[in-house]
Formats: structure tokens, sequence, C-alpha cells
């Protein structure tokens, strides 16, 4: 694939996978945003997009990954987002809950982004715990059955994957806007000059937060989804 200015930005992430570090560092929006064109993304960041395409055909080629996610059983890619980034979150959530009541504590009345950022972080954990639920007992598992036996094995518990797909993505756009509040709360995590180590801990876990979330969502509604949706019409 060329990259070009009408290339769409989601496209850029799922054929070059090496690309998703750079398209961070640029701040473009490759998950919830991943239908714009470069030329969008790179509009909305107020970069040139020249070199922008050359750092990306620089740095990033098409690779041949352990696994090709656009061809692995749709099971496989679903343990895989389980295992990898649930995972992750989960531990990263009992990272941050602690680093943030110490900081809280010593520096909430000087620092009252912190408080807001607290509030932020408490809201977004609450909403993806119960998001992880509905796509592990619920969506996950309809997927593989819809893989293994067909459509018409299934019981109709949503008339289409369709509508608890849709669901999903609404859930990741929510969450995708309150990581953009919480950047900008903490000044695109950038700690005081004052702050002390915890302080810079938890900035530094919330942005691996961010960026985890972000592959997490690529992978899901750019690979998952539209795949299980293709699945869902040739099996019906
Ligand atoms: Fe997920
Ligand atoms: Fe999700």
């Amino acid at each position: 694939m060329v990259i070009t200015s009408d290339t769409e930005v989601r496209q850029i992430a799922i054929d070059r996978p090496t690309a998703i570090p750079l398209l961070e560092e640029f701040g473009i929006d490759y998950c919830c945003g991943g239908q714009q064109t470069l030329a969008q993304a790179c509009a909305k960041k107020n970069l040139q997009i020249a070199p922008v395409i050359a750092a990306l055909e620089h740095e990033s080629h098409p690779t041949q990954t352990a696994t090709d996610w656009q061809t692995a059983p749709l099971h496989v890619l679903a343990e895989h987002i389980v295992a990898k980034h649930h995972g992750f979150t989960r531990q990263q959530l009992v990272l941050l809950h602690a680093l943030m009541e110490k900081v809280e504590h010593r520096h909430g009345a000087t620092h009252p982004e912190i408080l807001a950022t607290g509030k932020a972080l408490s809201a977004l954990a609450a909403e993806l715990t119960h998001h992880f639920i509905c796509e592990e007992n619920i969506l996950f598992p309809y997927i593989a059955k819809l893989e293994q036996e067909g459509q018409a094995a299934l019981p109709p518990m949503f008339g289409s994957v369709s509508q608890p797909i849709q669901k999903m993505m609404m859930d990741h756009d929510r969450a995708g806007d309150e990581l953009r509040h919480i950047r900008t709360l903490t000044n695109n995590y950038q700690p005081p000059q004052e702050a002390c180590t915890t302080f810079r801990a938890l900035y530094r876990a919330l942005e691996e937060l961010e960026k985890d979330l972000h592959q997490h969502i690529h992978l899901e509604n750019n690979i998952l989804f539209p795949r299980a949706l293709e699945l869902s019409k040739a099996r019906a």
C-alpha cells in the first residue's frame, strides 16, 4: 500500500502496524476516528501532510507480524484482545488507582487538576470495566459461535450482531472523548516542574493506558467488528 493524503488512517494502522507508534506521536486518531483520510487527520492537528507521509513511509513498512489479524480466526483475535489489552487495562487501572490516591492526598489542594483527573479516571474505569464484561461474556462468545457454527445456530439474542457492535463502538467513542479530556487536564501528560516521582509515575501510567486503549480499540473497530459483520452477512 502506498500512503497518500487520501488513505484512510485506519488502513495505515491495519496494513502497517509499525506505523502505530508514529501515529501516536503525531497525535493522529487511528481508532475511533480511523475512517478519516490522512489529509483530514493532519488538518485537525495542524500538521503539514508531506512530512507526515514522508515519516510514515520512512519509518513504517508492511510487516509480516507473528499473526495477521486480517486473516486469523476471529476467536483467536478476540482471545488476543482479552489476554493482552483487557488484561493490561485491568492491571493498569489498579496501579493508577493506587498512584492517584497518593497524588490526590499529597497534591490535590495545590493542584486541582489532579482532582478533576481523578474524577475523569474513575468514570472511565467504571465504564471500561462494564464494557469488558459485555465483550467477554456476550459479544466475543457470540462472534466465536457465529464463526464456528453460523448464524442459524445462534439464539436470536440481539437480532443481529450489528446491534451489540454498534453499542460497543459508541462506548469506544465515549472512552476516546474521556481520554482526550484527561489528556487536556494533564497538559498532555506533562507533570509540573516541581512534581514528585509519584506524580510523574501517575502521568506516565495514564499515557500508557491511553496508548494501549488506542491499539485495543483499533483492533476492535477496524478489524474484529468489520470482519464479524462481513461474516454475519455471509452466513445469514
Ligand atoms: Fe475490548
Ligand atoms: Fe471494546
